[in-house]
C-alpha cells in the first residue's frame, strides 16, 4: 500500500500512542479467517504486498499453557500442548502478524496473550464472530452486547501487553448504539479498531454497509479505523476509504480466493496463486489437510478434473501430482511426518507442528480438519 501520508498521521500529544497506531494506517490487510488464515496464507499474502496479516481466532484456553517449539530446519514456531498445536508462526511474519484472540474473561485473555506476545506484532480481540461455538462462551459477537466485559478485556490487555492491542467488531443495529459502543472501546486505549460493516445477523452474501462506517471514523479520529466487508480487490480499498474515510481496509474472502489481490499492480491468475500457496505450505510443513482445504477455496475451476483430483488428494505427493509440481526438498522429514499426521496425533516432542490453528468460528469439525467439500465464498 502507499506509504503513510502526512495528513493521515495521528497528531497526538502522546508520541507513544502515535507510534503504536502507525502500523495500522494506510494499509491493506488480510482478515482473520479460521482454518484458511494459517501460516502459509499469511506468508503468501505478505509476499504479495499485504501490510499486516491477522491470524484466525485462537481461543484463550487453547493457547494458555502451550509450549513454544521451534523447528530449526524451517524456523516455524509452534505453540503446542498435549500433542495439539494451537498456533504456528514464523519469524518472517513477526513484524506484521496480528494474533486474534477469542476470549470472554480478562484474566484468561491476559494469560493467553502473554504466551504469544514475543512472537507477534499485535493482539486483536475478536468481538464479531456470530457462530454458536464462539457466542456460546460469551466470546465473539456476544461481547457486543456486553460492553463492560468487552472493555474489561481490552483494558487488561492494553495495560499489560507490550504489543499494540486492537479489536474487531460488527456494526450494531443503529448508529447511536454503535457510536456509544465504539466510544467506550476507544477509551480503553486500543491502537486500532476493525469494523466488519455487517450486523451480527447479516449473512456474508448481504452487501456490507459501508455507509455505516463514516460516523465511526469521524467519532474516533485519530484512532485508526479499518474497513472490513466486501473488499475484494485493490480498487475496493481506494473506493472504500474514499467513501468511509477509513484509515485502512481488510479483506477476507477475496484473499482466500486469490491471495495476490494485495498486489498494487493487480492480481496474478488464480492458478498461479494456487501453485505459490502450495509451495509456501510445503516450505513451512503445513498440515496437509489444511493445505488441501485452503487450496480448494482458491482453485478457480471447481468443475475441472484437477479440482476433483485435488479433492481426492491425501498427501503432499498427491497435491504435487495434481499441480504438476516437484516436491521441494525444503520440506524436512520431521515436517513431512507432522504434516501427514492429524493435529490430535502430533506429539509435543515433534520438531515441528505446523498448520492448524484452533478453530472456533466455522462450521467445521472441532479437531481442526475442515470438510473439504465446502467453499466459503458466499
Ligand atoms: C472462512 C472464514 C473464517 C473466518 N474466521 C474469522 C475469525 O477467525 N475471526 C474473525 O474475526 N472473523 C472471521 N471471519 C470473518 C472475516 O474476518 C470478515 O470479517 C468477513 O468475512 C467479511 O469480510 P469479507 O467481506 O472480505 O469476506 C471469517 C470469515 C471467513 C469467510
Amino acid at each position: 500500500m502507499a506509504p503513510a501520508a502526512a495528513a493521515d498521521t495521528a497528531d497526538t500529544a502522546d508520541g507513544t500512542t502515535d507510534a503504536l497506531q502507525e502500523r495500522y494506517r494506510n494499509g491493506f490487510f488480510l482478515a482473520p479467517m479460521v482454518r484458511v488464515g494459517t501460516l502459509p496464507l499469511r506468508l503468501l499474502c505478505l509476499e504479495y504486498g499485504a501490510d499486516l496479516v491477522w491470524t484466525s481466532e485462537v481461543v484463550d484456553k487453547s493457547i494458555t499453557g502451550c509450549e513454544r517449539v521451534v523447528d530449526s530446519a524451517t524456523g516455524v514456531v509452534s505453540f503446542v500442548r498435549d500433542g495439539r498445536c494451537a498456533f504456528t508462526t514464523h519469524p518472517d511474519e513477526k513484524q506484521r502478524v496480528i494474533f486474534q484472540l477469542g476470549s470472554a474473561r480478562p484474566e484468561m485473555a491476559l494469560e493467553a496473550a502473554r504466551v504469544v506476545e514475543g512472537d507477534v506484532s499485535g493482539i486483536d480481540l475478536n468481538c464479531g464472530c456470530p457462530k454458536k461455538f464462539s457466542v456460546h462462551g460469551g466470546m465473539g459477537a456476544a461481547l457486543l452486547s456486553d460492553p463492560d466485559r468487552l472493555c474489561s478485556i481490552l483494558d487488561v490487555l492494553v495495560k499489560n501487553i507490550s504489543v499494540p492491542i486492537s479489536c474487531k467488531i460488527r456494526v450494531l443495529e443503529d448508529d447511536e448504539k454503535t457510536l456509544a459502543l465504539v466510544r467506550r472501546i476507544a477509551a480503553t486505549g486500543i491502537s486500532a479498531l476493525t469494523v466488519h460493516c455487517r450486523t451480527r445477523s447479516m449473512r456474508p452474501r448481504e452487501k456490507a454497509l459501508w455507509d455505516r462506517l463514516g460516523c465511526i471514523v469521524r467519532e474516533l479520529a485519530p484512532l485508526p479505523v479499518i474497513l472490513n466487508g466486501d473488499v475484494f480487490e485493490f480498487d475496493d480499498v481506494r473506493r472504500g476509504r474514499e467513501c468511509t474515510g477509513a484509515t485502512s481496509a481488510m479483506a477476507a474472502r477475496g484473499a482466500a480466493a486469490n491471495p495476490s489481490i494485495f498486489r498494487p499492480e493487480g492480481p496474478v491468475p488464480a492458478v498461479e496463486a494456487v501453485v505459490a500457496y502450495a509451495k509456501t505450505a510445503m516450505r513451512v510443513g503445513n498440515h496437509v489437510q489444511n493445505t488441501k482445504y485452503t487450496l480448494m477455496q482458491m482453485y478457480p475451476d471447481t468443475k475441472s478434473a484437477k479440482f476433483e483430483a485435488l479433492r481426492s488428494a491425501k498427501s503432499y505427493a498427491d497435491i504435487c501430482a495434481v499441480l504438476e509440481l516437484a516436491e521441494p526438498p525444503a520440506i524436512t522429514a520431521a515436517a513431512a511426518a507432522a504434516a501427514a499426521a492429524g493435529p490430535a496425533k502430533r506429539s509435543a516432542a515433534a520438531s515441528t507442528c505446523p498448520g492448524v490453528d484452533t478453530p472456533t468460528c466455522s462450521s467445521t469439525t472441532p479437531d481442526g480438519i475442515a470438510h473439504p467439500q465446502k467453499r466459503i465464498r458466499s
